[in-house]
Parts: C-alpha cells; sequence; structure tokens
C-alpha cells in the first residue's frame, strides 16, 4: 500500500443517503476512504463496496457504519431505559436484533454503545447512558457488545460495536453539552473508565472519542487516553474514531491554531480515524514528509483499521444483506421490544396501591396528555432508521385492550409538552371530572433530550405540573405515566397523583408494555439505573457519593421555612444538606415498586474473615410476602469505610433478578472475590486493601440490611 491508501484508511466520510455523489466515487476509487457511514440503502451500500474492492489500487473494502443506538427499524427503549431492566441477556438479545437489521441494510459497524457515566439530568445525552453506575454500566455495557458483535463480528447478522465517547463525557460541566470536563485521575479510573475496560475486555473492534475537553487536553488528542490507558494498559488492539469534525474542534478548543495542527496533534496521541472531517486526508502526508509524524504511526493507524476489517471478515465477504441470510425466526423485534419495554418500566409510586388497575375494567376512563399518541415521540433520540409504522402507542394500546365496551375519553390538553397555552385544559379536566381514573401520558418529546439538548430545569416541561394541578382538583385518581429522555424533577407533582410509571422513552411497543403493567397483566419490574432529584439543584446526586467531613443525618438537616425570624449564625444545620431541599433524592438509584412484598433476611457472609485473594460468599433470604408473583432485582452493595483514598458510602457490586411465586422464598447468593472491591488510590494503581468492609442487600441503593466482613492483612496466613 502507498503512504496515500494507508492514510485513505483512516478517512471515514459521510454518505450521501441512497446515492453516490462522483466526488464520493472519485474518492473511493482513488484508494483515499476506509469507511462511510449514513449510508443504508443496501443498492448503494453494496455499490460503494464494488468501487472500494474493484476500482481501488489495493481492493480494500469499506466499514459502513450507523448510529444504531438502540434499534433500526424496531426501536427499543432508551439505553437508559434499558438500563432500568438491570437484565444483560434481554439487553444482549436486543442489541443482536438491532444488529440483524441494520446489516441487512448493509451497516456492518454501529457507533453504540454509549458507555458514558451519566449523573447529571440536565445532560441531554444521559438519555443515551446506561446509568450512573460503573459496575452496572459494564455489565450492560459487554451485553451491548455481544449482541452487536457475537462471539464473531464476520457471522451474518452481526456488526462491530464501538464504545463511545472515551471518556468521561457525562461530567460536563453543568449538564450542558460538549462543554468542560474536569475530572481528577483517580475519579476518571474509579467512575468513568470501567465501562470501557469492560467493552475492551468483552472485545469491542472501536471505540470513539469524546468532543469534550478532558483535563486540559480534548479526548481526541488526548495521548494519556488513548496511548497510556488504551493501549498500553489496556492492550487495546482496535482502532480509534473520531466524533464528527472533533479533529478540528481542537483548534476551536485552543489546543492547536489550525486544520494541521489538530491532524498531527489527533494521530499523534493516538487517533487512528478521522470522522466526517478532512484533515487527516489533507495534511497527513505532508506531516510524514517534514517528518512530524513517523510512517511507523502511519502504519500502526492503518494496520488498526484494517485488523477491525479483517474480524469482520470484509475481506472474505465484503457485501452485506446477501439474499441467502435472514434474521434468525427466534430474534422475533416486536416480542422483544415488547420485553423490553416492559422491563425498562419503573413504578415510582403507588399510593394505596391505586395500580393495577380492576381487571376486567367496567369504569370509564380518561386519557390525558401530548405523550399518549406519539407513535415517533415514544422512539426516543438517535432513532435514525426507527420505523413509526411499528409502534403501538399507549392510546391505541388501551383500546385495544379494553374494547368498544369501555368508555375511554382521550384529551390532549397540551399541543406538546412544552406548550403554554392552556386552551384544551377545560376538554381535559371535563374528562377527568367525568370518569373514575384518569391517565396522564405527559413528559418530554424526544427532541427535549439526546445530543446538544440540554435543559437547565428538569421539571416537566412548560405548564404540565399546572395541568396537573386542575386535574388533581377534580378529585378523580390521577395515573401519572412519564415518557421522556432524563429523570425529571417531580417532587411538586407527586402528592397530586396515586401513582407514577416511568417509561422513559419505551420505544415501538412501549403502548402494550404499559398496558400490561397498569391493567395488572405484568407486575413492573424496572429498577432506576439513574438517581431521582427532588429538584434541579441538587444536581449532581448520586448515590455513590462521598460521606464528607459532615455527612447529614435528619437530626441535623434544617428546612428552610424552619428558621425562626432572628435566627443566630450558626444554629441551622452543620453538615451537607441544602435548606431548601435537604439532601436526600426523590427515589433513589436501584428504586422500583412491584405489585407484590418481597422481605429480606438473614443476610451472612461464609467468613467473618478472608486472607487477600480469596473469595467469600454473600448470602440473604428472599421472599415473596405478596399475593403476586414478582421480579425482584436482587442489589448488593458494598463499602470500605476506611481507606487511603476516601471511598463512596456505597457501591453496587452484585445484582439478580430472580422471579418468586407468592410466598415463595430462596436463597440469592453472590461470590465476592476481593479484586470486585479493588479501587485506584494516590498511585493510581488498583489495590484492595485489607480491613472491615460493609455488606448491604436489598431492593435498592437505600438497603438497610446489613453485615460486615473483613480482608485480613498479607502478613496474615
Ligand atoms: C455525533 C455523536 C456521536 C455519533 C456521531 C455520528 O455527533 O456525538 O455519538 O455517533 O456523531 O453520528
Amino acid at each position: 500500500m502507498t503512504l496515500e491508501e494507508k492514510i485513505g484508511q483512516l478517512c471515514l466520510l459521510n454518505g450521501a443517503g441512497g446515492h453516490i455523489p462522483d466526488h464520493l466515487r472519485q474518492e473511493i476509487a482513488a484508494g483515499r476512504v476506509g469507511a462511510v457511514l449514513n449510508e443504508v440503502d443496501l443498492g448503494t451500500v453494496n455499490e460503494l463496496q464494488r468501487i472500494a474492492v474493484e476500482e481501488s489500487p489495493s481492493g480494500i473494502p469499506l466499514l459502513i457504519g450507523r448510529d444504531v443506538i438502540h434499534g433500526f427499524h424496531t426501536v427499543f427503549p432508551l439505553p437508559l431505559g434499558q438500563a432500568a431492566s438491570w437484565n444483560p441477556e434481554l439487553i444482549e438479545r436486543c442489541a443482536r436484533i438491532a444488529a440483524a437489521e441494520a446489516a441487512a441494510a448493509g451497516v456492518n459497524w454501529t457507533f453504540a454503545p454509549m458507555v458514558d457515566i451519566g449523573r447529571d439530568p440536565r445532560w441531554g445525552r444521559i438519555a443515551e447512558t446506561l446509568g450512573e453506575d460503573p459496575f452496572l454500566a459494564s455489565a450492560l455495557a459487554v451485553a451491548m457488545v455481544r449482541g452487536f458483535q457475537g462471539e464473531d463480528p464476520s457471522q451474518p447478522g452481526r456488526i462491530a460495536a464501538c464504545a463511545k465517547h472515551f471518556a468521561g463525557y457525562g461530567a460536563s460541566e453543568s449538564g450542558r453539552d460538549y462543554n468542560t470536563t474536569d475530572i481528577p485521575e483517580i475519579e476518571l479510573r474509579n467512575v468513568h473508565l470501567p465501562p470501557f475496560r469492560a467493552a475492551v475486555e468483552a472485545g469491542v473492534v472501536s471505540l470513539m472519542t469524546s468532543f469534550s475537553d478532558l483535563n486540559g487536553v480534548p479526548a481526541t488528542a488526548n495521548d494519556f487516553l488513548l496511548e497510556r490507558v488504551l493501549r498500553e494498559e489496556w492492550g487495546f488492539d482496535g482502532f480509534v474514531v473520531s466524533d464528527w469534525e472533533s479533529v478540528p474542534q481542537l483548534a476551536v478548543h485552543g489546543l492547536t491554531a489550525d486544520d494541521r495542527e489538530s491532524a498531527l496533534a489527533a494521530a499523534s496521541a493516538g487517533l487512528d480515524m478521522e470522522m466526517a472531517s478532512t484533515t487527516f486526508r489533507e495534511h497527513l502526508a505532508g506531516l510524514v514528509e517534514e517528518g512530524k509524524i513517523s510512517t511507523g504511526r502511519i502504519d500502526a493507524m492503518a494496520a488498526h483499521v484494517l485488523r477491525a476489517k479483517l474480524r469482520l471478515g470484509l475481506f472474505e465477504d465484503p457485501y452485506s444483506g446477501t439474499a441467502s441470510w435472514r434474521p434468525p425466526a427466534d430474534l422475533d423485534p416486536a416480542g422483544a421490544a415488547r420485553e423490553a419495554a416492559l422491563g425498562s418500566l419503573v413504578l415510582l409510586a403507588n399510593r394505596d396501591r391505586a395500580l393495577p388497575l380492576a381487571k376486567p375494567f367496567l369504569g370509564s376512563l380518561a386519557v390525558i396528555g401530548p405523550m399518549a399518541d406519539e407513535p415517533v415521540e415514544q422512539l426516543g433520540t438517535w432513532i435514525f432508521d426507527g420505523d413509526p409504522a411499528r409502534s403501538v402507542t399507549p392510546l391505541r394500546a388501551l383500546r385495544e385492550y379494553l374494547g368498544p365496551d369501555v368508555e375511554v375519553r382521550y384529551e390532549r390538553a397540551l399541543d406538546t409538552t412544552r406548550s403554554r397555552s392552556d386552551e384544551g385544559f377545560p376538554q381535559a379536566v371535563e374528562a377527568a371530572r367525568s370518569s373514575d381514573v384518569a391517565l396522564l401520558f405527559l413528559g418530554e418529546e424526544s427532541i427535549l433530550s439526546g445530543e446538544a439538548h440540554s435543559r437547565a430545569d428538569v421539571r416537566l416541561p412548560g405548564i404540565q405540573e399546572r395541568l396537573i394541578s386542575e386535574l388533581s382538583a377534580t378529585g378523580t385518581p390521577l395515573i401519572l405515566v412519564v415518557l421522556a429522555g432524563r429523570p425529571l424533577a417531580l417532587e411538586s407533582v407527586v402528592d397530586e397523583v396515586a401513582a407514577i410509571l416511568y417509561a422513559w422513552h419505551p420505544g415501538s411497543m412501549g403502548g402494550p408494555a404499559i398496558v400490561d403493567v397498569l391493567f395488572g397483566e405484568a407486575s413492573p419490574s424496572g429498577r432506576l439505573p439513574v438517581t431521582f432529584p427532588r429538584v434541579t439543584g441538587q444536581i449532581p446526586i448520586y448515590y455513590a457519593h462521598k460521606n464528607t467531613g459532615k455527612p447529614p443525618t435528619p437530626e441535623t438537616v434544617v428546612h428552610i421555612d424552619d428558621i425562626p425570624r432572628d435566627a443566630e449564625q450558626l444554629s441551622a444545620g452543620g453538615s451537607s444538606f441544602h435548606l431548601d431541599a435537604g439532601y436526600t433524592p426523590l427515589w433513589p438509584f436501584g428504586h422500583g415498586l412491584s405489585y407484590t412484598e418481597v422481605s429480606y433476611s438473614n443476610l451472612r457472609t461464609s467468613r467473618e474473615s478472608v486472607p487477600p485473594g480469596v473469595s467469600l460468599t454473600v448470602e440473604v433470604e428472599v421472599a415473596n410476602v405478596g399475593d403476586r408473583e414478582g421480579d425482584e432485582v436482587v442489589q448488593l452493595y458494598v463499602r470500605d469505610p476506611v481507606a487511603s483514598v476516601t471511598r463512596p458510602v456505597r457501591e453496587l457490586k452484585g445484582f439478580r433478578r430472580v422471579r418468586l411465586a407468592p410466598g415463595e422464598s430462596r436463597t440469592v447468593s453472590f461470590e465476592l472475590h476481593p479484586d470486585d472491591l479493588a479501587f485506584h488510590g494516590r498511585d493510581m494503581r488498583p489495590r484492595t486493601e485489607p480491613g472491615r468492609f460493609h455488606v448491604w442487600v436489598g431492593g435498592s441503593s437505600a438497603a438497610q440490611l446489613r453485615t460486615e466482613f473483613e480482608i485480613g492483612h498479607p502478613s496474615e496466613d
């Protein structure tokens, strides 16, 4: 290969959607393109490949990339919603189906999973994350990589995955997308990097760099990330692609002066492929001739890309969507979409068992809100190829479920969730007043989350809160179903509704899944993958926080309304809380109600103390003490109360989904190896330190059932 051809492999250009512009045709034929994104017309894809294989000097096939984030034509819940299922097997199956549908359109590379840690609901891209916790996000990232790639990504129906956005993007200041991230290395290693490492260890073919400035060096040119961590420490042998034009943006950040310097900075730091922009194509050859970049570096970059193409089997079979292969019958896209939507639903509140509704439902029903019948909006953000015709909305599912004999009065009440006109309120209020129950479908349209769509106030947008108040005044029980791309601050409405079911953006089959839960055909089993704040001002708020030197307690908290007029300066507080919000979230990580009751007892460890390097077993009895079958997500949390750096008050270290029949009890056990308790300390090296550890097991991060164990000192035999 010539230098120009090697550089060609490092260039990812945007497709034209269904046709091939002359310029693109010429570039591919000249061997100056290694990959194309956003082309999903099968015939066009195969023509692109034909040009590359038959006309370019070395006949190297193309990568064909697309954002297949949570489904292709069949859309699954948002990744944040899928994370609420705490179900790796289901998530893997969804990714497998997405890969099969995408591969049939010619796609051989997806820009997913997005494994950034999301702890800021103001950030629009929290919708795409797998939540706030490194342990859960790591487990689910592996499931998605396996679903997309299978054991061998060259197999029909499999595509290369891309863990993104490397790294620390979720820490964008104030939740404002693309904003600065300042993350201490200990925090980066203990919180933000683990899901990427898990994806690398699961064999992910590629990573994508983040737009963001990480500690003064934008990720796209950050050699600490791209060389030191990714190659030297983790031994990654795939390739790294930039985000859209993030190479020339290095000059906008102020790291470089122009495109030539940006190409030099990114390539020297370890970036392999440039997305959409053309600084590599325009400047790398000159930089080599000037001796700024070695031919060895270019060879390494090209080798990373070619190795991926070998793994994908492109040299054997570059053409996609061959008629001989069809998705296996057992994939059942619609069934998986319904199961995933069901698993994603989180019952946050259910006063006086307002849910499930009576079955058969013989009363009258009001359905109110702008999210009840929106086949596109319920799909959520990043659904380029989602097929709205496959959507079943809540309103349609309700009518199909209840049949013609039940009166369903539907009032939209608002044009959109952000509308400020209340002209639709009177009909909605009348519908609620004249019905036995009112189902409210409120929240956010998909445009209010996702890339570049951050919000500074995460309450229900527009005048939805006022709508709830006016409906509440009718006295009719209100069931609030929220469709949104982020946790919303719902404290001001909690007392006005009888129940709250959180549906995220549930995808194609959100309607039937919601109806199944509302009428008790299924028990809700979702658990929060992210903390819900009471008010925006609490953000960031997450369960795995540090204790501080003055941790708050109910006794030390003072509410702003309770401060006397002549209060003295030191009279209020003295611990870490907000006068106007306290210190607890509205709902904690791991929270979710079901239609039954579960009790935990007899938490024990196999040994009081273990020598370093020796595992121990943690066991607990879990009993269904209610009258219905239910799925429980048994969660194990650990604390290292004394260590060489301060550690979180709790960290998730295990979870198990168990289905329990009424009255059934089961022993659930976890294996804990000291390596599971490792963290990066002041020397930035992973270690597990001897000493006592606290263990909790329960149905959320607020679990109270606790025991302890000790890891002995190395000197002890
Ligand atoms: C976007 C996103 C990235 C996506 C890429 C290609 O700007 O940041 O997640 O994969 O461009 O669409």
